[in-house]
């Protein structure tokens, strides 16, 4: 008996029977992620179980071309995480365009987002962040550049787009090529743009934690038909497969014995499951809905948190997508993040560092190849008084009102009449 019969049997022998579903897990009252899954996202799966054809094929594809036209970008390369999709623009800087030298990057963003930097021969060269917006400080861009700098790879952090209108009047003064790391700012906008497209190339993530969830998963998205060749040829062993018979990376003979087995780049195989392209249609639909909680839950969070002496929050460029709830202790709370983090834990709020704090601290610097230009005096403060709490596709505006009173209550100095007083901050969209 085949493998084929085999399954068959058992699949009308047990029927939905053999169907996995969800178990709902009792968390922590105010988590860091929502599960943005439903129904929808488990028929998705079992739509792809159904071919029983798990790897990269027509769903991978169907969501890419979804994903460029939702954001507005010619091309879309999806990958197994936005880790993997750091690592092909950064394959793409060193392969095809044959770049060396170093590459100015924020000294606040993401392990991942570094590490493909050095991975690719690359020196790292920090900049510190904007106190404010703590994305990287566009003023210390200038001085931070080496005869040897070639690009530039911010990081949209938390949501929420870099100055993009001096960046890019950096790059073209300074011939730099511009990459950015968008894994946390999926649906932010700057001036008409969503971030990752403004770039040659620019990077998502859709782990589960983030505003659409793939299980893993990543994308770039790509200005130049001739950049996502090569990346669909670095995502998979180098080969060029998956290449469009126009390619001008490899002309196709028609002979699938040569076509199949040509490796044109020096490539990995980070490709995602057919399960996640699946997925991602799904999630995509919905994401006008996540969304629009996401910001309806920031519109409180601002309301309350800003322009208070004890606390920084994140200033908005742009429109932003509301990754998490960044804060920054300030005035009579600096220095008091422990207890903070102490009290919020025991109330059920899950909290966590602010992104990668200042990343020169981090002990793995010893291994890299870098330099940094001046002080991290930004850096330094969301490092030692930083943290962020979640955002997601629920309404929270319950636990954002107990965060508040939680952190208001370390407080000597009393909030002049309840939590009114309060000025509308304008937070786009
Ligand atoms: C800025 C940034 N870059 C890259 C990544 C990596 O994404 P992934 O977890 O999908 O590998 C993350 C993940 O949170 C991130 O925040």
């Amino acid at each position: 008996m085949t493998i084929g019969i085999v399954r068959k049997i058992a699949k009308t022998l047990l029927g939905k029977a053999t169907k996995i579903l969800p178990v709902k897990k009792v968390g922590p009252k105010y988590p860091l992620a929502f599960s943005t899954w439903g129904d929808e996202e488990l028929e998705a799966i079992q739509r792809v179980i159904d071919t029983d054809m798990y790897t990269m094929g027509k769903h991978v594809k169907q969501f890419e071309q979804e994903f460029a036209d939702k954001f507005g970008s010619p091309h879309a390369v999806m990958v197994n995480s936005g880790s993997s999709a750091n690592l092909l623009m950064l394959s793409l800087l060193k392969w095809k365009y044959k770049l060396k030298g170093d590459i100015i990057v924020p000294v606040v963003g993401w392990a991942t987002t570094y590490f493909p930097v050095t991975q690719n021969g690359f020196r790292l060269n920090f900049v510190d962040v904007d106190p404010n917006t703590w994305n990287i400080d566009v003023t210390k861009i200038r001085d931070a550049i080496t005869p040897e700098t070639c690009a530039i790879m911010p990081v949209n952090l938390l949501g929420n787009s870099c100055d993009y209108t001096e960046i890019k009047k950096i790059c073209e003064e300074h011939d730099l090529k511009l990459i950015e790391d968008n894994c946390e700012s999926m649906g932010a906008v700057y001036q008409g743009k969503h971030t990752g497209t403004i770039g040659l190339a620019g990077s998502f993530s859709f782990f589960f934690s983030h505003h659409i969830q793939t299980m893993e998963g990543g994308m770039v998205l790509c200005q130049d038909k001739d950049d996502a060749d090569y990346m669909r040829s670095l995502r998979a062993h180098g080969w060029v497969r998956d290449l469009p018979a126009d390619s001008h990376l490899y002309k196709k003979t028609g002979n699938a014995f040569d076509d199949n087995f040509i490796f044109a780049t020096p490539g990995y195989n980070v490709r995602p499951l057919e399960m996640s392209g699946a997925i991602g249609s799904v999630q995509l639909k919905k994401w006008p809905g996540i969304e629009q909680r996401r910001i309806d839950n920031a519109k409180y969070f601002v309301e309350l948190f800003h322009e208070k002496p004890f606390l920084r929050i994140q200033q908005i460029i742009g429109e932003s997508s509301w990754f998490t709830f960044g804060i920054v202790l300030d005035g009579e709370l600096k220095g008091r993040r422990a207890e903070i983090v102490k009290a919020l834990d025991e109330a059920g709020i899950q909290n966590r560092p602010l992104a990668s704090r200042n990343f020169l601290k981090q002990p793995v610097m010893r291994d890299l190849d870098y330099i940094a230009s001046g002080e991290m005096t930004a850096a330094d403060d969301i490092h030692d008084n930083g943290f962020f709490v979640g955002n997601g596709s629920e309404d929270i505006r319950k636990n954002i009102k107990e965060l508040y009173s939680i952190i208001r209550s370390f407080c000597k100095i009393k909030e002049p009449r309840g939590l009114g007083n309060v000025k509308r901050m304008l937070i786009g969209k």
